[in-house]
């Protein structure tokens, strides 16, 4: 028996390196993420859900229809749900901030005033999307989506911006013609009209006081104070309550609030990216 001899032992099977899996898709790139990970990741759908949507074809990389299992760069490429461009970017932030009076629109103040981004108080670096003068209240949305800003703050993409004014006096239907159909004259030279103007209340009286909401789609500085100066109601109070598709609802003063894929989605979709 001694002299059989023993079968070879079986050698042990040489280690592979780890290696993604092979890249799939036209545009699919190896060292990127799985695109339904990244979905998923995003909070846009479950991982199945996210695998579904892209079986079905139903998800986009820069215009095209995606692959199941295709991996991509989410810092480089446009991936649309259903016709609806989504964040993947995890480095993109989105934010909305109930601004109180009193705040500045600037990263730093010289007079020491608190600004902005004292309120957000994180180190991450957004920037408010256009600005509100001080004494102005509402809505401000701040990102470091450098090319959605530049869309929705330039008069060209035509964002409509709401604000809700307590001026003094009552308006007269002369003023409402003149703010909407014929435009009225501003300090900064030029005219500005205004897309509605709607009396929300009015208190009248010898101190007579009104509330009207004004929609603009542009930003010049203190335009919707000067035009309703121009009409004789000098603005008590300025709220910015809609900025396009974002509303401010009932964020508190002071406080901010991430904004969620469909705000995003809606954001881009009103400046055509
Ligand atoms: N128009 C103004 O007059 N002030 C603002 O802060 C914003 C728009």
């Amino acid at each position: 028996m001694s002299n059989v001899p023993k079968p070879p032992k079986p050698r042990p099977k040489p280690k592979r390196p780890a290696q993604p899996a092979p890249a799939r898709g036209a545009g699919s790139v190896p060292e990127g993420v799985r695109l339904q990970k990244l979905l998923a990741g995003a909070g846009i759908a479950s991982r199945r859900r996210s695998e579904d949507l892209i079986r079905r074809g139903l998800v986009t990389v820069d215009g095209r229809t995606a692959v199941l299992g295709e991996r991509v760069d989410p810092t480089k490429v446009a991936v649309a749900v259903e016709g609806r461009r989504v964040s993947l970017d995890p480095g993109k932030l989105y934010y909305a901030l109930n601004k109180p009076a009193g705040v500045v629109t600037t990263s730093k103040d010289p007079e020491g005033r608190t600004t902005v981004l004292d309120l957000l108080g994180f180190a991450e670096r957004v920037l408010p999307v256009g600005r509100l003068d001080a004494p102005t209240e509402g809505l401000l949305l701040l990102t470091n989506d450098g090319e959605l800003s530049h869309r929705l703050a330039h008069p060209s993409y035509e964002v409509p911006r709401t604000y809700v004014a307590e001026v003094k006096g009552e308006p007269g239907r002369g003023a409402l013609r003149r703010l909407t159909e014929e435009g009225v004259p501003i300090p900064q030279g030029g005219t500005a009209r205004a897309d509605s103007v709607t009396v929300v209340d009015v208190r009248p009286g010898r101190d007579a006081r009104s509330l009207v909401e004004v929609v603009v789609h542009e930003g010049r500085k203190h335009v919707v104070r000067n035009m309703l100066a121009a009409v004789d109601l000098p603005v008590v109070r300025l709220v910015r309550t809609q900025f396009g598709p974002l509303r401010l609802d009932r964020l508190a003063p002071g406080s901010y609030r991430r904004l969620s894929q469909a705000e995003v989605a809606a954001l881009y979709e009103a400046v055509g990216l």
